[in-house]
């Protein structure tokens, strides 16, 4: 049974306030969470509640989150069986009383849900992936490490917006060990940086998520970068190193003219002039996934950009899904994306984010289980995405401890699976 509940205010990658909870046990067993926290928020995410108190840290400080904790979830919490999951989600889910955890905070229901998971698996003495495998995954399922599609140039909210496109990343592709995979993502990584400093930009300056910010021309010519470093890395673009982007479109979308305004291209665009683009930019360099090519509401323009490339590429819906089975289920009855980004504090409890997984799962889209631009040094995400079979992780660059110790945390338990690699397998396209 749950013996004590303790919350308290961190600091996460940015610098920022966020919730970190410490669970107790009356074994004497513990688990602690440190929660994420996004910068291109999705419009229907489950609420982060900050304390807007603009004397403390630029309003953004989580006392009040960390007082619902101490005190009202505290006192639901303590003297359940940790082993009942889902009943104590319901119970803090129902507590809480709205749609969208605004009242008592998403960040605090979500410090209590993993923490709660991370006791019960010490209590069993199994590590957090194998614990969450039993659980949730049925009877069989070998598990593997996941295939990283990695942050190697970022634009939009992460790097002062010069660049449309969010993220540049590299996909490993020809990889047959994750440690293999990692060694050519860093050989890309500082490739990259060498090129971005020859030819007269900032490569000394990083964004949020570890990777490269520079001011470069356009969104095309970060997309030749990466292919020429790629190239100077000795490897073969498509074959053993691929392409993916995530364009974040919600946050150059205006709703009111329904255009997408591209800043570094200067042009506005209809839906189908953005598909025009994207599909221009498949053909030109090796993309193999595309994430938030349209805005989170934009439903119409997600059905004609699946009927038109879902055949050949990964589309995910991250703002259009925000981990959420009801927008989810939308989507797999409408026609739109393939894939799901996975966030668990977009919906607020290990319960729905399981729910979120297997929803995806069982239409056929694949699942891409993802770290927010705001981390901490939990480590968690790797056994969620490795203990849930979610087939792709993103967890940002290959640089800042923030990021690497996910990457990090995946080299241990792969060698506790002995090597077992998802690998380009996990793409299924
Ligand atoms: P965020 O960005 O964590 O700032 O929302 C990550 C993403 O858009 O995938
Ligand atoms: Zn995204």
């Amino acid at each position: 049974t749950i013996a004590r509940v303790q919350g308290r205010e961190i600091l996460d990658s940015r610098g920022n306030p966020t919730v970190e909870v410490d669970v107790e046990l009356s074994s004497g067993h513990t688990g602690r969470m440190m929660v994420p926290s996004g910068a291109s928020t999705g419009r229907f995410e489950a609420w982060e509640l900050r304390d807007g108190d603009m004397n403390r840290y630029r309003g953004k400080g989580v006392s009040k989150a960390v007082a619902h904790v101490n005190s009202e979830l505290a006192e639901a919490i303590v003297g359940q069986n940790a082993f009942d999951q889902e009943l104590i989600d319901r119970m803090m889910i129902s507590l809480d009383g709205t749609s969208n955890k605004s009242r008592l905070g998403a960040n605090a229901i979500l410090g209590i849900s993993f923490a709660v998971a991370r006791a019960a698996a010490n209590a069993e003495e199994k590590p957090l992936y194998r614990y969450l495998a039993n659980r949730y995954l049925t009877g069989g399922a070998s598990l593997n490490i996941p295939l990283p599609m990695v942050n190697i140039i970022s634009g939009g909210l992460h790097a002062g917006k010069k660049l449309d496109v969010q993220d540049f990343l590299a996909v490993p592709v020809g990889a047959d060990t994750y440690p293999r995979a990692l060694e050519m993502l860093s050989s890309v990584y500082w490739k990259t940086q060498e090129i971005i400093n020859e030819r007269g930009y900032v490569g000394w300056l990083l964004a949020d998520e570890g990777g490269f910010g520079p001011s470069l021309q356009s969104n095309e010519e970060a997309l030749e970068l990466l292919v020429s470093a790629i190239e100077r890395a000795g490897l073969r673009p498509g074959e053993d190193m691929a392409i993916a982007l995530d364009i974040a479109s919600s946050h150059f979308y205006d709703p009111g003219k329904d255009t997408y305004e591209l800043q570094s291209e200067g042009r506005t665009l209809h839906a189908g002039d953005m598909i025009d683009v994207l599909e221009r930019w498949c053909g030109l360099y090796p993309i193999v996934s595309i994430e938030d090519g349209l805005a989170e509401d934009d439903w119409n323009g997600w059905r004609e950009l699946t009927l038109r490339l879902g055949g050949k590429l990964q589309l995910v819906g991250d703002d259009l899904f925000t981990t959420n089975p009801d927008r989810i289920r939308k989507g797999i009855d409408g026609k739109a994306a393939n894939s799901v980004l996975v966030k668990m504090n977009q919906i607020g409890t290990l319960t729905e984010t399981v729910e979120a997984v297997n929803l995806a799962k069982s239409a056929g889209f694949s699942t891409v289980i993802s770290a927010r631009s705001g981390e901490t040094e939990d480590a968690t995400l790797a056994d969620l995405a490795v203990g849930l079979a979610g087939g792709q992780i993103k967890i940002g660059s290959l640089a800042r401890s923030s990021r690497l110790s996910k990457y990090n945390q995946l080299l241990r338990i792969g060698e506790q699976l002995g090597g077992a690699y998802i690998g380009r397998a996990a793409l299924r396209r």
